[in-house]
């Protein structure tokens, strides 16, 4: 069956574009990268997608004219480069309503909270100011407002007494590099579809796992 085709947006260092890019080298994986997009030149995530021989371009939004400028010179490169789908692996950049509607249920997104818990930025800064004993990331199909959407997967992390943004940010990215390329294996292998703003799962409902307690009761 043909792989389904991936193009990455990023906007800096990359390290979910390389857990897709690590997950899609393996031969039996359903989604291959076409092509990894930039809105910032200097991203480091582009310099993984090179040396990994994955087309790239960088476009820089500095210079754009406008936001639907920029959107449609990115929709234009994703079509030449046969993009069914988009991930969106810390893309720090607001789409234009056009080009959400026209990606519609065909883009996807890492956030790293359990959504709909602290969308935006500063999650952990956040999460560890009220806190919560249990956070996380989510991969949820894109819409118009930021961070919502029909939600894919997401993983719970235990938040620690010890914690720092720091130690709690690294962990939820673990966390993320698993889920990502799980969650796309997911919509590439037809497991998953959308129904309104919901997920409907094909056989997956079977996988009980086991809960996650913090602090854990001995
Ligand atoms: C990741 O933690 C991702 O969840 C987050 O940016 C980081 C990018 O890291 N995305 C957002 O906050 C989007 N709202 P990476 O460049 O190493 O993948």
């Amino acid at each position: 069956m043909a792989k389904l085709r991936v193009g990455v947006l990023i906007s800096g260092r990359g390290s979910n574009l390389a857990a897709l890019m690590e997950a899609a080298r393996h031969p039996d994986y359903p989604a291959e990268i076409a092509i990894v997009i930039s809105n910032r030149p200097g991203a480091a995530g582009l310099e993984k997608a090179r040396a990994a021989g994955i087309p790239i371009c960088a476009l820089d939004h500095k210079i754009a004219e406008s936001r639907e400028a920029f959107d449609r010179a990115m929709d234009e490169t994703l079509r030449q480069a046969g993009v069914d789908l988009i991930c969106m692996a810390g893309y720090m950049r607001v789409l234009s309503d056009a080009f959400v509607e026209t990606w519609h249920n065909r883009m996807i997104n890492i956030h790293p909270s359990l959504l709909p818990a602290y969308p935006g930025l500063n999650t952990h800064r956040r999460a560890l100011a009220d806190g919560v004993r249990i956070t996380g990331c989510t991969v949820h199909f894109v819409r118009k407002e930021v961070d919502t959407g029909p939600i894919i997967a997401q993983a719970a992390v235990p938040v620690l007494a010890t914690d720092d943004e720091e130690s709690l940010a690294a962990r939820v990215l673990a966390a993320e590099h698993v889920l990502y390329p799980f969650a796309l294996r997911l919509i590439a292998s037809g497991q998953v579809s959308v129904d309104g703003n919901r997920i409907i799962d094909r056989g997956l409902g079977s996988h009980a796992t086991s809960s996650l307690f913090s602090p854990r009761p001995e």
